[in-house]
């Protein structure tokens, strides 16, 4: 049988196939439907230093080939992170990524140092930084919009944490390849991009945005085309590993971010639709390297002409 294992620079990954943050909870959410282990990682909910509520609700709308959500960060905050969720989330027998948000570089550096202490620094395999989320006044995109805003935090992170350190990219930038060269020389490890697109949909009877919040972040298939050219542009760029994230909806999706230079994947919105993709999705890419007469996936990685 072909192997679908992948390195991610110092991580080792069973299959290129990650849940994304923020559309699995920390794992309890999918176990109705499947063993969260069979993904080659899981990535929690972003984590803030305190809880937060969220924005009001409605909190996402369905749009033409997408979904405009604005959930506004909300997180049960560091504390009950480590206390209720995370012993869960490392009984699932696949790599474990939390992804951290703060509102200031210390927050971030506080949390990445804290887990440091949990069971010797060994309770997770890796940070995620979300520097990307369009939907907060300060501390998401802020940061990941400009360079040396990214160095800086992904810089503070890397001296205060041993762990591998994945910078997840906003697609809501005029040249992202000067900010994952920044994240790069900051010290992370991954890039992993993108995150969603900045969206608005409107009720025009009302004369009303729809999202309390106006304005939200576009994920799902429409934005596919649009994340892929960012991909392919940074793998072109950097020197370290890329994971590709944006509108995967099966096995063919897969494969087109992996041949545009992708080592690994996210998958977020097509678990709303079908919480068992993954599953059809490992199958299928089985299945492709079968009739394309590969051994590895890791073949394909970059493999576009
Ligand atoms: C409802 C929802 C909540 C999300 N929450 C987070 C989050 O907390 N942190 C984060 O880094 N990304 C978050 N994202 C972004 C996803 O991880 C992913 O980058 C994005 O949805 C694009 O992938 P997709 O098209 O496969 O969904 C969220 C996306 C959705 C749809």
């Amino acid at each position: 049988m072909p192997s679908l294992a992948v390195t991610l620079g110092p991580l080792r990954a069973k299959n290129p196939v990650f849940s994304a943050s923020g559309t699995f909870g920390y794992g309890e959410e999918m176990e109705p439907f499947l063993n969260p282990g069979v993904y080659g990682g899981i990535i929690g909910k972003s984590i803030s230093i305190k809880p937060r509520g969220g924005n009001p609700t409605p909190r996402v709308v369905e749009t033409a080939s997408g979904m405009l959500n604005s959930i506004g960060l909300q997180n049960p905050g560091f504390d009950a992170f480590l206390r209720d969720y995370l012993p869960r989330m490392r009984g699932y027998g696949t790599l474990l990524v939390v992804n951290l948000v703060g509102d200031t570089v210390d927050e971030y550096v506080e949390m990445a140092r804290r887990l440091e202490e949990v069971e010797g620094g060994e309770a997770v395999d890796a940070l995620e930084l979300n520097i990307s989320c369009p939907n907060c006044p300060q501390g998401g995109m802020e940061f990941g919009i400009d360079p040396k805003a990214t160095r800086l935090l992904v810089e503070r992170v890397r001296a205060a944490s041993r762990k591998p350190i994945l910078a997840k990219l906003t697609p809501n930038v005029t040249d992202i390849v000067s900010i994952a060269r920044a994240a790069e020389d900051g010290g992370a490890d991954v890039l992993t991009l993108t995150n969603t697109f900045v969206g608005m949909a409107i009720d025009w009877r009302k004369r009303q945005a729809i999202l309390p919040a106006r304005t939200g972040g576009l994920s799902g298939p429409a934005i596919k085309p649009l994340s892929l050219r960012l991909v392919w542009q940074v793998a072109r760029g950097c020197n370290i590993p890329v994971m590709g994230i944006g509108g995967i909806m099966n096995a063919d999706d897969v494969m087109d971010f992996l041949v545009a230079g992708a080592r690994a994947v996210q998958i977020g919105t097509v678990q709303f639709v079908r919480p068992r993709a993954v599953l059809e999705i490992l199958e299928d890419l089985h299945r492709f390297l079968e009739e394309e007469g590969l051994d590895s996936i890791e073949q394909v990685v970059g493999t576009i002409k």
